[in-house]
């Protein structure tokens, strides 16, 4: 026979092999090739039967792609444009607060401190005791499992109110029931729109909450109040701020250099200390114009979740769990990056690996079966696995999973490196935003240089003494960047590339003293921070009132 003839035969041999695998799957796996409108069940690409192994390959290259430092730049860039144009007009993100004077670390008294998370409510007392120290003296925590996000509009206060009654029972007898309203702090995990120091609008919350339904608009203070008196207390509160800011302020109470904060748990956000002249007028609402006098920086609530779509890549398990999310295209970013979605990318990988590359022997276990059924924690567990024979990950999977027969070295070793590359990919694009909101604020703060002249070859000249400012310690809490192993560390690797090669672009890499960006914990932030919220607003009334 002729080369090409065997060539020929070859080709038709595998075109039969694989139209055989085609009949098997369809056989075997009906429910893949059901609804193709990309809207049910996502669409798989390679209906052949692959190996464990070249299935993971694929998935790291559609994973890792995108991280190449040239492309994050060119990503951060991009961003950068959506935050501006945010700036200017967005009614959902980069959200000035009323804050605008950072705490001094002087600031002393006890308060009482709300945290409404996305999977913890705590109430606690907090002592400011000046000299830029903190203590929580009591505090009690609630999980907020799925009924209670799916709590409708206001039963979810109704909810808040009993637990703040307990926590304050504890407390003393009449603790919140005198006649002089109890001051209370609040730190939400959510989007509001701020209408003063204290007071704010529902805006549409994520996380699977369903308590804005039916509230989006309302004053979220009077509906905690409104709650609270059911429960026979006299409440008030005087501050609110979202989450990012809270932890801004309660870092800024020890270290007054601190300018921007970073979430990472179930969600993610950023805020910042960002100069009022950069944002659009009609962001602020109506405000007396004793604040625009007073105020030349306010903490803004950038909602960094919301950024990034069409411009961070998404593989089609990404474009699945968009698609069939209760927001699809909310928050592009959080979905790929947070606490709630990765245990859920790991998942919608697993079910294409089981179908497909006959993953735990082709069966997934029926409690993996659910959206959202696969935790994030164990998809840190199993990356902090390194043991060879991956034995503790095994007995967790089965402790959590209804596992038929337990899943093999080999399988294990396929969802580790499945979680390794989901995990990097978020470390990545979460790098890419916060080196993005740096630009930015560079560009702002220090106008007559910026990354963009640099690259238009005007001359640059970043002084030297100019470095320190340019430096930003970014005050970071949440499970993920707190407690995901080596998370945190990946991110600032990434960081120290980016900010390296933006320092080149402005001819300043060289300098011992060249700018950079760190990622410093700020433990217990949210709690902390809604009691320096209070004091802030506390000292505010009383500079006022001189
Ligand atoms: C979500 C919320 C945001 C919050 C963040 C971190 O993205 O929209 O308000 O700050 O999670 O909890």
């Amino acid at each position: 026979m002729t080369a090409p003839l065997i060539k020929v035969l070859h080709k038709m041999q595998e075109l039969f092999q694989n139209v055989f695998a085609a009949l098997e799957t369809i056989l075997l796996f009906p429910s893949l090739f059901r609804n193709h409108s990309g809207k049910g069940r996502f669409q798989v690409a390679y209906w052949r039967r692959r190996t464990l192994d070249s299935f993971a390959d694929e998935v790291e290259t559609l994973f890792s792609a995108p991280l190449s430092t040239r492309n994050m730049l060119t990503m951060s860039e991009k961003i950068r444009e959506q935050f501006r144009s945010s700036l200017q007009s967005s009614p959902m993100s980069m959200l000035p607060s009323y804050t605008h004077m950072l705490p001094s670390g002087t600031e002393k008294g006890t308060f009482v401190a709300l945290d409404v998370g996305g999977s913890t409510f705590r109430v606690a007392l907090i002592e400011l005791r000046g000299n830029g120290k903190m203590e929580i003296l009591r505090v009690k925590s609630d999980c907020i499992d799925n009924n209670v996000k799916l709590l409708d509009g206001t039963l979810f206060f109704d909810w808040m109110a009993e637990k703040i009654a307990s926590m304050l029972s504890e407390v003393g007898e009449n603790c919140g029931r005198e006649s002089t309203p109890l001051s209370m702090g609040l730190s939400w995990s959510f989007p509001i729109e701020q209408t003063s120091v204290s007071s704010g609008l529902v805006i549409h919350m994520g996380k699977g909450f369903l308590c804005s339904n039916g509230t989006v608009g309302q004053e979220l203070g009077d509906l905690i109040v409104r709650s609270c008196r059911k429960q026979g207390l006299n409440v008030q509160v005087d501050a609110i701020v979202n989450d990012s800011s809270a932890t801004l302020l309660s870092r800024a109470y020890g270290d007054p250099k601190t300018r921007m904060s970073l979430i990472l748990g179930t969600g993610t956000n950023v805020a910042i200390h960002f100069p009022v002249h950069e944002i659009g007028l009609a962001k602020f609402g109506v405000r007396p114009q004793e604040w625009f006098d007073r105020a030349k920086h306010v903490i803004v609530n950038s909602e960094m979740s919301m950024f990034g779509g069409g411009i961070l890549p998404m593989t089609r398990w990404d474009e699945y769990l968009n698609s069939t999310h209760l927001r699809p295209d909310y928050q592009p970013l959080e979905y790929m990056i947070t606490g709630r979605y990765l245990g859920e990318i790991v998942r919608l990988i697993m079910v294409e690996a089981v179908e497909t590359a006959r993953l735990f022997g082709g069966e997934l276990p029926h409690s993996m079966r659910e959206p959202y059924s696969f935790d994030t924690s164990i998809v840190a567990f199993l990356e902090a696995d390194t043991s060879a024979s991956l034995s503790s990950s095994a007995a967790l999977l089965q402790k959590e999973h209804t596992f038929h027969v337990s899943p093999s070295v080999e399988d294990l070793r396929f969802l580790r490196r499945v979680c390794q590359t989901v995990s990097e990919r978020a470390a990545g694009y979460l790098a890419t935003a916060i080196h993005s909101m740096w630009c930015l604020r560079n560009e702002v703060e220090f106008p007559h240089t910026s990354t963009t002249s640099a690259k238009t070859n005007q001359q640059v000249t970043v002084v030297e003494s100019e470095d320190q400012s340019r430096s930003l310690s970014i005050a970071c809490d949440g499970s993920v960047i707190n407690k995901y192993p080596g998370f945190r560390d990946r991110c600032q690797n990434h960081l120290k590339q980016l900010t390296k090669e933006t320092n080149m672009l402005l001819g300043i890499e060289d300098r011992a003293t060249a700018p950079y960006i760190s990622l410093e914990f700020a433990p217990e932030s949210a709690i902390l921070g809604a009691a320096v919220g209070v004091a802030v607003a506390v000292a505010e009334k009383q500079s006022d009132s001189k």
